[in-house]
């Protein structure tokens, strides 16, 4: 059953249309697993607090990239590829397309080492989507310290360059992969947004 990836910066709405999209398919009866990167699994979830918990200022980024990876591979095995196997629609909150992004381009970590590990982790797992919810990150960041009440993590605490970097990296990933990737304007309320998410989703899926 398809694989269907959420990506965008942070603040960019990507986790309430994930939660519309599994809502509207269990409507339809379709058997849905939403989940999410980094957090998927029991491991995942403890990863989770190691990533992004603020003030870890000494997490080194070759470190951090490689604790990403750890959470996809026990994620791919443990949840992504048994949920496929089951014939469930698959709707996950980040993927690879977030190492490229954050890491390979934000940390600017070497590209066919990213690569390499990243295949490792996927074990063969590719999105037969990708949904991009395309934003400027000073409203994205905005939403998200608006969404944390004042309390942002530590990707959020970092400069703003680095996120425009990783806007400009998922957009390049849109620009090679079209036959999977469909970029949004994110800028749009979430209803909105929606019909959009929606559209290609019954497009592409039938649903
Ligand atoms: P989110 O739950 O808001 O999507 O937060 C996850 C954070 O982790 C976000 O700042 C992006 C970051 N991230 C990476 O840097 N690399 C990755 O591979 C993934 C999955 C997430």
């Amino acid at each position: 059953m398809p694989f269907i990836t959420f990506e965008g910066v942070e603040g960019s709405g990507k986790s309430t249309q994930v939660k519309l999209a599994a809502a509207r398919l269990r409507a339809r009866r379709r058997p849905v697993l939403a989940t999410r990167e980094p957090g998927g699994t029991r491991i995942g979830r403890i990863l989770r607090g190691l990533l992004l918990t603020k003030g870890r200022r000494e997490l080194d980024s070759v470190t951090e990239w490689l604790l990403f990876e750890a959470d996809r591979r026990q994620h791919v095995l443990e949840v992504i590829r048994p949920a496929l196997a089951a014939g469930l629609f698959v709707l996950c909150d980040r993927f690879s397309d977030a190492t490229e992004a954050y890491q390979q381009v934000g940390r600017r970590l070497d590209r066919s080492l990213v690569g390499k590990v990243d295949a490792l982790a996927r074990d063969g797992i590719v999105p037969d989507l990708t949904l991009l919810y395309d934003l400027d990150p000073r409203e994205g960041l905005a939403r998200a310290r608006r969404r944390g009440r004042g309390t942002v993590g530590r990707f959020e605490k970092t400069e703003i360059r680095f996120h425009e970097d990783v806007r400009r990296a998922y957009l390049r990933i849109a620009k090679r992969d079209r036959a999977r990737v469909r970029v949004f304007d994110a800028s749009q309320p979430a209803a909105l947004l929606f019909r959009e998410t929606w559209s290609a989703l019954s497009e592409r899926f039938g649903v």
